[in-house]
């Protein structure tokens, strides 16, 4: 399912311009970061995909679908959107009926919703947690709460805001196989990040956002490197700049992209014969 923005604005009630001209489209299955500054409007755009808000100017489409034309219950079914702050999403008093009210809200059979509510919650590990009150999980447990009954929709596009804040190094490797994960299975994913070694290391395209516009998109490996633009924006990948200081050449972005070019133009290790090592 394909989406498309054409000449996106959106104004806030009080008069800020939190998206301007903004023109965007991703095909089925990409996995697309979405980054830039505080107050970009990166939130902004992801309200937009799932019909939360709709553009004050330009268009909207998610498949053949004008978010216009359709309630957000409707859009819920093409569009899963995991908040930025899950205190926003989560209103249920134990994790499962929480996990379980998306499923329920469509009517699907008692057994069906328990065995997908089950499924889902090992695969977030939050088995244990069936019928914990979501307030008495740590916020970066929370978030996953919030992220499961995402997940249990299967719905063919995700899109997630911000996963990655607050979790600690464990959560983002269990981020990151998620969201590899999520791409075999064909969908599309949009992941809106502060992290660009998250970036670096699960996603393939990148979108930087500036002031309400689109400053920069397209592969990782060619808006990643670009540091001198992207600084303006956000923290280019730390591996990067490290590459680019030591002039190693190609696109590197990930650690083992560094060693490879490391090791391809340092010298071997020098062995010492044993008159130097006398003296
Ligand atoms: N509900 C709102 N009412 C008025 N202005 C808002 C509202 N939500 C966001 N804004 C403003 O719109 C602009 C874009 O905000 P948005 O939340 O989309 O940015 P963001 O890129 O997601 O930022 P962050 O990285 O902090 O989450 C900002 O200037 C923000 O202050
Ligand atoms: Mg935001």
């Amino acid at each position: 399912m394909r989406i498309r923005l054409t000449e996106v604005g959106y104004t806030y009630p009080g008069g800020v311009e939190a998206l301007n001209g903004v023109t965007l489209q991703i095909e089925p299955g990409e996995q697309v970061a979405i980054v830039g500054q505080n107050g970009s409007g990166k939130t902004t755009l992801a309200k937009h995909l799932n019909g939360l808000l709709r553009p004050g100017a330009g268009r909207v489409e998610i498949g053949d679908w004008d978010t216009c034309d359709h309630t957000v219950a409707e859009m819920s079914r093409r569009v899963g959107y995991l908040f930025q702050n899950p205190g926003e999403q989560i209103f249920k008093t134990r994790v499962s009926d929480e996990v379980a009210f998306g499923l329920t809200c469509r009517g699907l059979p008692q057994d069906e919703i328990k065995a997908r509510v089950h499924a889902v919650l090992e695969r977030v590990n939050l088995a244990s947690q069936y019928d914990t009150h979501p307030y008495e999980l740590l916020p970066s447990q929370r978030k996953w709460v919030a992220l499961a009954s995402v997940l249990v929709l299967d719905n063919p596009i995700l899109v997630l805001d911000e996963p990655t804040s607050g979790q600690d190094s464990q959560g983002m490797a269990r981020l990151g196989t998620l969201v590899s994960e999520i791409a075999t299975e064909g969908k599309t994913t949009i992941v809106i990040t502060h992290d660009m070694d998250f970036v670096a290391d699960y996603l393939e395209r990148v979108v930087v956002m500036q002031h309400g516009q689109i400053v920069s998109d397209g592969p990782k490996h060619e808006v990643l490197v670009r540091t001198r633009e992207l600084e303006r924006s956000v923290e280019p990948p730390q591996i990067t700049r490290l590459a680019q200081g030591l002039d190693l050449s190609g696109q590197i972005v990930k650690v083992d992209e560094f060693l490879k070019a490391y090791s391809a133009v340092s010298r071997r290790p020098r062995v010492w014969n044993k008159t130097e090592i006398r003296h």
